[in-house]
């Protein structure tokens, strides 16, 4: 028996998608090449902004055709808009058999049983179940083996008003430091050596459980065979002193950090309600950089909120020439039911958002530009990731860029120095040193 998993969204989602093979594979499932060979196809959303909810709809349309060769063939939604839609999404698409919340992905194997047995199997929850950690008893497939993403939280507690997934993942529900700390040390002795912590808001890890985000870093870092630890995604209002001080101190930690801040304009943060202004998140960026030496930031920013004007647009580009940002991650607004944004006063015209965003991401394109230019003639340290054509390494610098090289397989997985040659926005040439 054959699976196939289409996953749309962030990393999160993709971390879920590596516990739902791991999953099926205790189940005695093997991966498919592709969806025509499956025996069951799953399909891991994302209801972030209306586009990846299209996506969803047009995939399920393709995958419906598997039925015709295969009858006893089943496909399954779940994931974030799986949690949004609920029944809705089988009325509308009864192709589909099998459908979770992200919040019960651990009862997949029941769910395929009654599946089999011409059930619709459906388990959507209002709220996470007791049991949920019993997700983390699986054993996960990793998509990459020396890097791997480590889901430490689950949910959002903050209120932003644009935003589904609190109503999607749920209130924030830390994991227990010493089930992240067994996972870790799994994944060091099956040759991991860069973690990457995940959360919805990872700074807050430990909110709810009386512990503190940088305590979590400094006993992964503890953990022999961990070579470099990565956290993503922060949100400025809980990044606080003490964990750009554990930033810092932690050699393994590396010099980079997500930092979203969304717009640059203090009346629309209010509408936001992202709890900063644009003066509190600079603080926050000089005080990273004076903790942490050398350290580059990358971003998320909505463009054309509802009400945002010329001069708030302004302020958001302001933040971009100020901050420098490495990599900036921007969106058109999207109103999502149910959320307060949907149906605030003053919506931007598509029309607007578009060219503003075309503005956004001229001045971007220059800055990255420049950024990129100053990496030529330094030396980086890259952890070689892949490699391609049997002689190009892949890798990341401490700061979250990719480089590529020459050289050979022997060079898998390993912390090397290298000389930028040429540096290009989203990629650079260099030398092993
Ligand atoms: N419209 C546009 N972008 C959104 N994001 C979240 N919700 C919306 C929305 N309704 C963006 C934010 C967030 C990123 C993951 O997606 O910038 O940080
Ligand atoms: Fe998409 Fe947000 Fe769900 Fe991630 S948590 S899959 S970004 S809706």
């Amino acid at each position: 028996m054959k699976y196939y998993i289409k996953t749309f969204g962030c990393q999160m989602n993709f971390n879920d998608s590596e516990r739902i093979k791991g999953m099926l594979q205790t189940l005695g499932y093997q991966e498919a090449k592709d969806w025509q060979e499956a025996d069951i196809i799953l399909i891991n959303t994302c209801t972030i902004r209306e586009k990846p909810d299209q996506k969803v709809f047009s995939h399920l349309g393709e995958y419906k055709k598997l039925k015709e060769q295969n009858p006893k063939a089943l496909i399954g939604v779940c994931g974030c808009l799986a949690q949004r839609m609920g029944f809705e999404l089988i009325q509308k698409s009864p192709v589909v058999d099998i459908m979770f919340s992200s919040f019960n992905m651990h009862q997949l194997p029941e769910l395929i049983q009654q599946a089999q047995a011409g059930y619709k199997a459906v388990a959507i929850l209002e709220n996470p179940p007791d049991d949920e950690d019993k997700l983390w008893d699986y054993p996960t497939v990793r998509d990459n083996p020396y890097c791997a993403y480590v889901t430490v939280m689950k949910g959002c507690d903050k209120n932003c008003t644009y935003c589904v997934v609190p109503k999607t993942r749920g209130r924030q529900r830390s994991r227990s430091l010493e089930s992240i700390l067994k996972e870790v040390r799994d994944l060091v002795s099956d040759g991991v050596k860069e973690v990457h912590l995940l959360g919805q808001n990872v700074t807050a890890w430990g909110k709810d459980i009386g512990k503190h985000f940088s305590e979590l870093l400094y006993r992964v870092a503890e953990i022999d065979g961990v070579e470099r630890i990565r956290f993503t995604t922060g949100h400025p209002k809980d990044l606080d002193e003490g964990i750009a001080k554990a930033m810092g101190e932690i050699k393994k930690v590396c010099e980079h950090i997500h930092l979203p801040f969304q717009a640059g304009s203090d009346r629309i943060l209010k509408l936001m309600d992202r709890g900063y202004t644009k003066e509190e998140y600079l603080e926050k960026i000089s005080m990273l950089k004076e903790y942490v030496k050398g350290i580059t930031f990358s971003t998320d920013v909505i463009v054309g909120f509802p009400t945002e004007t010329e001069e708030d647009f302004e302020e958001t580009l302001d933040m971009l020439k100020k901050v420098r940002f490495e990599q900036v991650f921007s969106f058109k607004f999207s109103p999502r039911p149910d959320t307060p944004a949907y149906s605030m006063e003053g919506q931007v015209p598509d029309q607007v958002k578009t060219q503003r965003m075309s503005r956004l991401l001229q001045l971007q394109k220059e800055i990255m530009g420049e950024v990129a230019k100053s990496y030529e003639g330094t030396i980086q340290e890259v952890l070689i990731e892949s490699i391609e054509h049997g002689n190009k390494l892949i890798g990341r610098t401490r700061t979250n860029r990719w480089v590529s090289m020459e050289g050979g397989v022997e060079m898998l997985g390993k912390v090397v120095k290298v000389k930028v040659i040429r540096s290009y926005p989203f990629n650079m040439e260099c030398e092993l040193v």
